[in-house]
């Protein structure tokens, strides 16, 4: 089955051709970061505007990449929520017309299910069951996997996701949007147990996380050090991002015992860290669990992994309605 996946949930216009839920023919993804740049953040409105120009000439680029034409596709996928609402309309939108210009079937996609299934899209994927950590710009949680569309919620952060903290300490640091890549790269040059943050596992017997304690550490360190600050910034970062990194590799770790799973998955686009890949993988051998994270393309928001959820939907026969509507809020399954 080929289907076109369409992704526009926040600030990136995706599309993607997957062949029977595995094999990427093509993963086209137009990042909005020029857009939002010089206002530290994202501006919804101008987000949906971009979706809007950029979704026919993307959704072009993946069938031509793929080497196929429009009456090849058999079905298509696409983002219903969560996320932005004005984004995701464009992206909902588009599906349904061009769905019922081709008659062909569409299916509407959690995007943090999306996620979730984006280590099915490497190669060795994990087996059922299995415990996965997702963490991005707008979500955190862990969640049991029994099935590619049979998720179970164990925990999820109670206020701040840890991409969103990542994001606002580089805020406050100067260091542009969005924050990761930029701290994950200068972290690189700090000392990690210079200056120490804490860390916030609340009970930790369960699986629910806080990130805005953290966040708030960072911002207290900064103002009550003066000018100083500027020439500690490699190991306030280093420090804050061991802090986080600490605490969702004890959780996710302990969500594998609690289930007696020795597989999990990091997915969203934290995982694209490279300390937090380096120390899950390393926790993770000395308790004989085995770690999968999708490569690095396939961390970040991306239309490939909508294909692949709307893959298993589909060939069990669900399809969504032309009435069907997006939604802002809500966690996978
Ligand atoms: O999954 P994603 O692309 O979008 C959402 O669904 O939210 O995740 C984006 C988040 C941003 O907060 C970004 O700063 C973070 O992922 N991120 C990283 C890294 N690359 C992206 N955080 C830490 N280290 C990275 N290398
Ligand atoms: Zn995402």
């Amino acid at each position: 089955m080929i289907i076109l996946g369409i992704e526009t949930s926040c600030d990136e216009t995706a599309a993607s051709i997957v062949v029977d839920g595995s094999e990427i023919l093509s993963s086209v993804v137009s990042s909005q970061v020029d857009v939002h740049y010089k206002y530290g953040g994202i501006v919804p409105e101008l987000a949906s505007r971009k979706h809007i120009e950029d979704i026919v000439p993307i959704v072009k680029e993946a069938v031509t990449k793929a080497g196929i034409n429009f009456k090849h596709i058999d079905a298509l996928a696409v983002t219903q929520g969560p996320g932005l609402i004005g984004s995701l309309i464009v992206g909902l939108s588009f599906a349904k017309s061009f769905a019922y210009t081709l008659g062909i079937p569409w299916i509407g996609i959690n995007h943090l299910e999306g996620h979730i299934n984006s280590v099915f899209l490497e190669s060795n994927p994990p087996k059922f069951p299995f415990v996965s950590l997702l963490a991005s710009g707008g979500h955190t949680g862990i969640y049991y996997v029994k099935y590619h569309t049979d998720i179970e919620l164990m925990g999820q952060t109670r206020d701040d996701a840890a991409g969103e903290a990542f994001d606002k300490v580089s805020k406050v640091l100067g260091l542009g949007y969005p924050g990761g890549i930029e701290i994950d790269r200068l972290a690189k040059k700090g000392d990690p147990a210079k200056i120490v943050f804490p860390r916030t596992y609340l009970d930790k017997s369960d699986f629910d996380f806080s990130f805005s304690g953290i966040k708030t550490a960072v911002n207290r360190y900064i103002q009550t050090h003066g000018d100083e600050y500027k020439d500690q910034i490699p190991d306030i970062i280093a420090g804050f991002q061991e802090s986080v990194v600490d605490v969702l590799s004890y959780k996710v770790l302990n969500a594998a015992m609690e289930k007696r799973c020795d597989q999990i998955s990091i997915v969203g686009g934290v995982a694209a860290n490279s300390r937090l890949r380096e120390r899950v993988i390393k926790d993770a051998e000395t308790k004989g669990i085995k770690v999968h994270i999708p490569s690095i393309d396939l961390c970040g928001d991306n239309a490939a992994m909508i294909a692949a959820t709307g893959y298993h939907y589909l060939k069990n026969g669900k399809a969504s309605d032309i009435s069907d509507d997006v939604y802002s809020k809500m966690t996978a399954s």
